[in-house]
């Protein structure tokens, strides 16, 4: 096991009722706050109403910036740092998906900065102080509401790039799961998709002696997998939520990375698939996968067969360690089409026109650890996607 520092400050208020509790919760923090939210959802729902009038009673004062799109722009974040300078705002609320907490990240950043805010994704500077974000979940999915890391596409170069610091971790994040109840079918696989990639970005790993972590990263795509189903038949099932909800987080808070070296190539594979065709990046994980794995499970085989084995309940005796593997993911593409989700690039209908240019691009960013993959490499395992 690798040394490691683990400090999670973001409190977490769970379960029914709690958006509630956000204006008092924001009211120990600031008085006056920008509250950033996403398109129509939270109005639709409500949310936005309660939010408001939380913050009212509370006695918080509060801007608004909405329009968050998924991929969320750069031009959004600088409009939301240029409101919060001239209103004076040193506190930002983010109400919505993985997108919103990533846009009220990038303007907590920037806020103090004296340059450009994409300095920091374009890994050319380090924020030195932020604001604090605080959340109120509505998808579970990226890990956000307590991750330390924030994705931003810059709309005018076609990039999308993921920045992480320690300071960008929400001082709070309110998760109702009753709040999921309206997402639409797509986004719930999606968000499904998203945390159990981010689980298996920490599970293959070269690093020795991580038992520990390997069975809480087993155990907990072993229950992402038993309670998805669920909410296809039933969207409103708490039940079910609850569980999804809170391993959306413990998926990415870096408590199952802990102590291991982790790889994050399918990320960095897909973060330039939606870049170029502004997918869900949930969708474009599933595809991205079950190729990585295909392409890479020679490199530790036995780790893979401990996947299929443990995750997957492939039957060991087949004795044959590459049989166990090819079905380990065979099993993991039938469960994500059996729950919606696409497993191939021609059914998010792209085909192989820019895969040498996002392959290329890339590149340049770097990918993977547990194998590291050059630009033909991750050209083979678009092509594997196909
Ligand atoms: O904009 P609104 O109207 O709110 O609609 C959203 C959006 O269209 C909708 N939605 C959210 N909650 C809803 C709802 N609709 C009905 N009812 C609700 N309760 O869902 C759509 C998707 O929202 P989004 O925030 O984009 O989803 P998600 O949470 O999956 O975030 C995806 C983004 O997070 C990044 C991804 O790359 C992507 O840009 N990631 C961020 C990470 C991080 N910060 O740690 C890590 C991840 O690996 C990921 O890269
Ligand atoms: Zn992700």
């Amino acid at each position: 096991m690798n040394n490691f520092t683990f400090q999670v400050p973001t409190k977490i208020i769970f379960g029914r009722g709690t958006q509630k509790q956000v204006g008092a919760e924001v009211k120990k923090h600031a008085d006056k706050i920008l509250l950033h939210y996403g398109g129509g959802s939270i109005r639709k729902s409500g949310l936005y109403d309660t939010v408001t009038a939380s913050l009212r009673e509370a006695g918080v004062d509060y801007l608004e910036l909405g329009g968050v799109q998924p991929n969320p722009r750069l031009a959004l974040v600088q409009e939301g740092i240029q409101l919060c300078r001239d209103n004076n705002i040193g506190f930002i609320l983010a109400v919505g998906g993985g997108s919103v907490i990533d846009s009220a990240k990038a303007i907590a950043m920037g806020v103090p900065y004296h340059g450009d805010v994409w300095d920091f994704y374009d890994h050319k500077a380090d924020p030195q102080e932020v604001l604090p974000v605080a959340t109120v979940l509505t998808i579970p999915a990226a890990g956000s509401e307590c991750s330390p890391s924030t994705v931003i596409t810059n709309e005018k170069t076609g990039r999308k790039y993921g920045y992480t610091t320690e300071l960008v971790r929400p001082v709070f994040s309110i998760m109702n799961p009753e709040l999921c109840f309206t997402l639409p079918g797509n986004q719930v696989v999606n968000g499904i998709s998203d945390m159990m990639a981010h689980i298996m970005e920490r599970y293959f790993t070269d690093t020795e002696h991580v038992d520990l972590t390997d069975r809480l990263c087993e155990a907990t795509l072993r229950s992402i997998i038993y309670h998805a189903p669920k909410l296809r038949e039933n969207p409103s099932d708490y039940d079910a939520w609850a569980e999804i909800m809170w391993a959306g987080t413990i998926a990415h808070n870096d408590l199952l990375g802990t102590g291991r070296t982790e790889d994050w190539a399918s990320h960095g594979i897909e973060h330039e698939l939606s870049a170029m065709y502004d997918i869900a990046h949930g969708a474009g994980l599933s595809v991205i996968f079950p190729a990585w794995q295909k392409y890479v499970y020679h490199h530790n085989i036995s780790r893979f067969v401990q996947f299929a084995v443990r995750v997957w309940d492939v039957d060991l005796a087949f004795g044959d360690p590459e049989a166990i593997v090819q079905e380990g993911i065979r099993r993991m593409e039938r469960f994500f089409h059996f729950i919606g989700l696409p497993i191939r690039l021609s059914e998010l209908g792209i085909d192989d026109t820019h895969l040498e240019e996002m392959a290329k691009l890339a590149e340049a960013r770097g990918v993977g650890n547990f194998v590291k993959l050059g630009w033909q490499d991750v050209l083979e395992i678009y092509r594997l996607a196909l």
